[in-house]
């Protein structure tokens, strides 16, 4: 657990991924059946999907975006989407290319959902202009936006995300513009703001970054083929190609799995060895109570857990149960 913003408000200690259980806490339909298998969400914070400021619906629309959603904007049209490719073999991993799939942030605001949420949360904004002007452009104009929604009821912190991989950007574009977009956001809206990246985020630059943002959330999915991940991810087992590539999807994703994981507590020591002092929510790969023993003792104060819920469902209770007894 730990606590963000004047009011000192307690968040934690374990979050659903971003993405994982969709816009509003809806899920993805095929959950349902997950059901049967043990997976819940019970105990576990909320962390809503990524929106954008412009709608990504996909190429039907002539836009990005590689999960075609129904007209509700939440649903799926796919019950098993071809940009999430998943393996149940290996210890369980996903590689997803859905690309931020959404009809843009004014569409999920009006609904006006996310006040009907009771306990803190977080809301995930990625700019995704190709240039820099643009994306500074576009996280004010969020911002400006979500500030005429505020205050929900329940306290929010925004992250603001750094790492997909799948909306065309190299993550390095962002190296130089972090710390100007975090303080932009907490000017603007004065909540708490949390920079949510990948482990392979250099961590000179988070240093820079933990000095403005309220915490770090770091474990976003590692680009497909990324050579930073050596030794820990051996590519070659995936046979060159990447699964949702062989789809025919123009994006190679971005890898969610156990080996993942060492990149997160590596990043994790580094900048705790640097002195680094706000919060650090970790993830990516999380599997079994002795992962979030060893997130603990890196230094994090809080979890979350995503593909867990996919392809291992049977394990969220014991899991959610031990979190909240290792990160009180
Ligand atoms: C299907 C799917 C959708 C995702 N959507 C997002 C998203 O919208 N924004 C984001 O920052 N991360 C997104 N992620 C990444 C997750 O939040 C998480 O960082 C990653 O899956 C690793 O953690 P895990 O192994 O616990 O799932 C997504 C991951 C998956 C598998």
């Amino acid at each position: 657990m730990f606590r963000l913003g004047k009011e000192r408000t307690a968040f934690g200690p374990i979050f659903c991924a971003v993405g994982a259980r969709g816009f509003f806490g809806e899920g993805y339909p095929f959950h349902k059946y997950w059901r049967y298998a043990g997976m819940t969400w019970k105990g576990t914070g909320f962390a809503g999907k990524t929106l954008t400021l412009e709608p990504r619906r996909g190429k039907k629309f002539g836009e990005e975006g590689n999960m075609p959603l129904r007209d509700d904007g939440l649903t799926p049209e796919e019950l098993f989407p071809r940009s999430i490719w998943a393996d149940f073999g290996n210890g369980g991993r996903m590689i997803n290319a859905v690309g931020l799939s959404n009809f843009g942030a004014d569409f999920y605001l009006r609904t006006g959902r996310y006040h009907s949420i009771n306990e803190p949360f977080f809301l995930s904004f990625m700019p995704t202009a190709k240039d820099p002007d643009g994306r500074s452009a576009e996280l004010k104009a969020f911002c400006e936006l979500l500030a005429r929604y505020l205050p929900f009821r329940a306290p929010v912190a925004l992250q603001i995300n750094f790492g997909c991989p799948n909306t065309g950007h190299d993550p390095s574009e962002f190296y130089t513009e972090i710390c100007t977009l975090i303080e932009m956001a907490k000017s603007l809206l004065g909540i708490p703001i949390v920079a949510n990246t990948n482990a392979l985020m250099p961590t000179a630059i988070l240093i820079e970054a933990a000095r403005i943002a309220d915490a770090l959330w770091i474990g976003n999915t590692i680009p497909f083929g990324d050579k930073g991940a050596n030794p820990y991810i051996d590519w070659s087992r995936f046979g060159g190609i990447s699964p949702v590539h062989k789809r025919g999807l123009p994006s190679d994703g971005g890898l969610s799995g156990p080996e993942c994981l060492p990149l997160t507590l590596e990043k994790v020591c580094e900048l705790r060895n640097s002195g680094v002092t706000v919060p650090i929510v970790g993830g990516n790969g999380i599997r079994t109570v002795k992962d979030l023993e060893r997130l603990y003792r890196a230094g994090c104060g809080a979890v979350f857990v995503g593909s867990l819920g996919t392809v291992r469902p049977w394990r969220m209770r014991g899991i959610i149960r031990a979190a909240h007894e290792i990160f009180t």
